[in-house]
């Protein structure tokens, strides 16, 4: 018996997929990422220490499981060695056959960085500015830097040269960024150790039986396919992106749960049809403490979307929703949850706009709904919620069609709500 469980963002990121990671983890013998790079983040306290995860799955501190950043992934290698440092001061040493590092996965080097910088002058998204787009444009046009040739000095030298024979660019890139460069390659000899098939490992595990947690970054909205492009990220952020990155039977998969918020946020540019831009947006954004843990951003805040919430879930083929943040939502008199959209040209619309030309023209058609007073801490079921609370989260199934399977009304791996 297959046992695939799949974790996706169904927004536009940060929906705190890192504590149902972590949650999840526990019953795995493996958690995997499939996309994304360090433009991801994580904040955990273990032990009363902060520590940022970007690259490292944040189960990580169950010390009994296997850990893997599969090949569509992007990496960056002096990066994660800092992760694993930091990882490493509180769990101990992370053995190589513990953290497995797809050889097929690709590097971010410091130009990519750079480029991405200089395209966000040009044109803004508000990127990370990590690297992120222009590794994965290399991929595509088959110039990038896989794991497997970094890990080799020769082979990874070699590539620098190919590099600077046709591009000028990054050849001088390398001569005025000396420190950047030597870091890079540093990083190399320590990286090595981790490198290996690791899809092979993960697909073996899958067909034998094992019980496997695939992790997405970042969320639906952002699929450089299906999200609100050119303001998305640049890889598969959606359960094809799970299949495609590992490289297995998708029959196999068991489960696929969708986490969101009980609200929105955003962070970089690109339409937003339910933003709140006054005091009822600022108070969310307070309350949910909604500032970005890669760029400390702070994230544009809005009502639920169930608009858009029904086409991801659609997309992902959810099995159910686990929306976090129930609590922030306490103590506002009314809520709001957009259940579908007004355009001039089109009239009321159901559908999630494809362009963002039409996307930002849209009005939100809103259901409005009283909101519930005072904490939630003393709630232990669905039951136990406030009744305003249950309305509110019994509109959200019936609009974005999709059944909510938990709730999390607290910052802790304990203060969540099974509904089943
Ligand atoms: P990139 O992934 O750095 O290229 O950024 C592309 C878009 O995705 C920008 O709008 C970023 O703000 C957004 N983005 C990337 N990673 C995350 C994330 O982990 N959470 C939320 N937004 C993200």
């Amino acid at each position: 018996m297959s046992q695939v469980t799949i974790l996706v963002g169904t927004q536009w990121g940060d929906e705190g997929k890192g504590k149902w990671c972590d949650i999840f983890a526990k019953d795995a013998d493996l958690v995997a990422r499939f996309q994304g790079g360090n433009n991801a983040g994580h904040t955990l306290f273990v032990e009363g220490k902060k520590i940022v995860l970007h690259q490292i799955p944040s189960g990580i501190f169950h010390k009994d499981k296997k850990f893997a950043l599969g090949p569509g992934v992007v990496l960056n290698p002096s990066q994660l060695l800092k992760e694993i440092d930091s990882v490493e001061s509180i769990r101990g040493k992370i053995e190589p056959d513990c953290l497995l590092l797809s050889d097929k996965a690709h590097v971010i080097t410091p130009w990519h960085i750079y480029q991405d910088g200089l395209a966000e002058e040009k044109s803004p998204v508000g990127t990370t500015k990590r690297g992120i787009g222009p590794t994965y444009s290399e991929k595509s046009s088959r110039l990038g830097l896989r794991l497997y040739d970094y890990a080799d000095s020769k082979r990874r030298h070699e590539w620098i040269k190919n590099r600077c024979a046709f591009d000028k660019g990054f050849a001088s890139h390398i001569e005025n960024h000396k420190d950047e460069w030597q870091d890079f390659h540093n990083s190399a000899a320590r990286i090595k150790d981790y490198v290996c098939h690791a899809d092979h490992l993960v697909r073996n595990g899958i067909y034998q039986g094992d019980k496997v947690l695939l992790e997405g970054a970042q969320g639906a909205l952002l699929d450089i396919d299906h999200g609100t492009f050119p303001y998305v990220t640049s890889s598969s952020t959606t359960v094809g992106g799970a299949i495609a990155s590992i490289g297995f039977d998708p029959r196999k998969v068991n489960k696929i749960w969708g986490i969101g918020k009980a609200y929105l946020t955003r962070v970089g540019d690109g339409p937003f049809p339910t933003e709140l831009k006054d005091e009822v947006g600022s108070l969310m954004g307070r309350k949910g403490k909604e500032f970005g843990a890669t760029t400390q951003r702070p994230r544009r805040c809005g009502w639920y979307d169930a608009v858009a919430m029904s086409f991801t879930s659609k997309v992902n083929g959810l099995d159910g929703l686990l929306l976090n943040k129930l609590d922030i939502l306490s103590d506002f008199p009314r809520l709001k949850i957009a259940m579908a959209y007004h355009h001039p040209h089109y009239g009321e619309i159901k559908d999630f706009p494809a362009n963002p030309q039409d996307l930002s023209q849209c009005v939100p058609v809103y259901y409005e709904c009283e909101g519930w007073q005072g904490s939630l801490d003393h709630c232990k079921s669905r039951d136990d919620l406030p009744k305003q609370a249950r309305h509110y989260l019994s509109m959200i199934e019936e609009f974005s069609q999709t059944p909510i399977h938990a709730v999390g009304t607290g910052p802790g791996r304990d203060d969540i709500i099974m509904f089943e």
